[in-house]
């Protein structure tokens, strides 16, 4: 068993990002034996497919390192890196780029959604981009893709590919990924507006809960958080049609590890006013300690960078055997 994933170094970090994505590596790496290490990294690579300041994109890899340390990824037993910093995965991507098919790429839904109507003026990278996501994880033989329902289509892709190399060159050297989305996963939205997202890109920075949020800014976002006059139901299927209500039973019970209906029933017939304190004061205790340790880590660019080289050096030794099968297999000679 090998768990390996990446996340885009976007800015302004979220409660959406922790309670669906970062929390879901914490526990995996947790529930891990001891000399199994999982591999998570910044998918820095990637993110070139949007236009950023190098500063910017400088800033944001340190920040989601900083996060993801905060929230709980231990650097001595998972493998801590950026892509950038492991030339294997853009070297595979370029190999891989031989036998992925055009039409594979052409069926992408994210390169359909991202790229929008201006299809001839989005970049080649953005229409490659799940290449190099099948070079990351091929990279390092992963078995496990902990990822969110988005993903699934690259993670079929990611076997596809590896299904022809392995077929067309004669060879056994890629291991078939499966995605792994955890039944807890958590989809959080917006506290203006039950039916979107909650979104580092929402103008109004009443609608997300960001990991600098100090206390009293967590509490009066809760308290203006859009609701409804009527009480909470006995069940959550009784809270259909009621997106706001839902979504902050939802994260109640993801933060307090129960299932909604059990969040109903505690608070069945009591209304958001006896509601909203209580989930206010859940997402302070469990928000507080994450922005201390990432404010302070923030700053400390020297020690992020060096928790982030030693992950490198680590991932690159797991990767070369792959990287040099590949080229092996291809016939191409170093
Ligand atoms: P993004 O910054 O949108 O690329 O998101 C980074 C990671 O956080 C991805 O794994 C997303 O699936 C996850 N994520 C972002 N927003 C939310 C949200 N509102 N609810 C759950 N997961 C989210
Ligand atoms: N595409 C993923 C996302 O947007 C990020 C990613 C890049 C990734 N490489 C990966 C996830 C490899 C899992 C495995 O969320």
């Amino acid at each position: 068993m090998r768990v390996l994933s990446g996340i885009q170094p976007t800015g302004n970090l979220h409660l959406g990002n922790y309670l669906g994505a970062i929390r879901n590596w914490v526990k995996m790496q947790d529930e891990m034996d001891a000399d199994s290490a999982c591999f998570f990294f910044l998918a820095d690579l990637h993110s070139i497919t949007v236009h950023e300041e190098r500063a910017t994109r400088m800033r944001n890899v340190r920040e989601m390192a900083a996060a993801l340390i905060a929230c709980g990824i231990d650097a001595d037993r998972s493998v801590l890196f950026n892509q950038a910093r492991v030339p294997a995965h853009a070297e595979l991507a370029w190999l891989l780029n031989g036998t992925a098919r055009i039409g594979w790429l052409n069926r992408m839904t994210q390169f359909k959604d991202k790229a929008g109507k201006n299809r001839e003026g989005a970049s080649i990278g953005l229409f490659v981009y799940p290449v190099l996501q099948a070079a990351d994880i091929l990279l390092y033989q992963a078995t496990h893709v902990p990822v969110g329902e988005d993903q699934k289509q690259h993670l079929e892709l990611t076997r596809d590919i590896a299904t022809k190399f392995n077929t067309d060159f004669g060879v056994e050297l890629f291991t078939l990924p499966d995605p792994y989305i955890p039944k807890e996963s958590a989809r959080i939205m917006s506290l203006r507006d039950g039916t979107a997202k909650m979104s580092k890109s929402d103008p109004s920075d009443m609608s997300r809960i960001n990991l600098t949020d100090d206390d009293d800014g967590i509490a009066q976002k809760v308290r203006k958080a859009k609701t409804d006059p009527e009480p909470l139901p006995e069940t959550a299927a009784a809270l259909e049609g009621r997106a706001e209500a839902l979504n902050l039973v939802g994260i109640y019970a993801t933060l307090t590890e129960q299932t909604p209906d059990a969040v109903c029933a505690s608070f069945a017939g009591k209304g958001f006013g006896a509601f909203k304190p209580a989930l206010a004061e859940v997402l302070v205790e469990t928000l507080r300690p994450i922005r201390q340790r990432f404010i302070a880590l923030k700053e400390d660019e020297a020690a992020l960078d060096a928790i982030l080289d030693k992950g490198a050096e680590k991932a690159r030794a797991v990767a070369a055997p792959t990287l040099d099968g590949a080229y092996e297999a291809l016939g191409l000679m170093r």
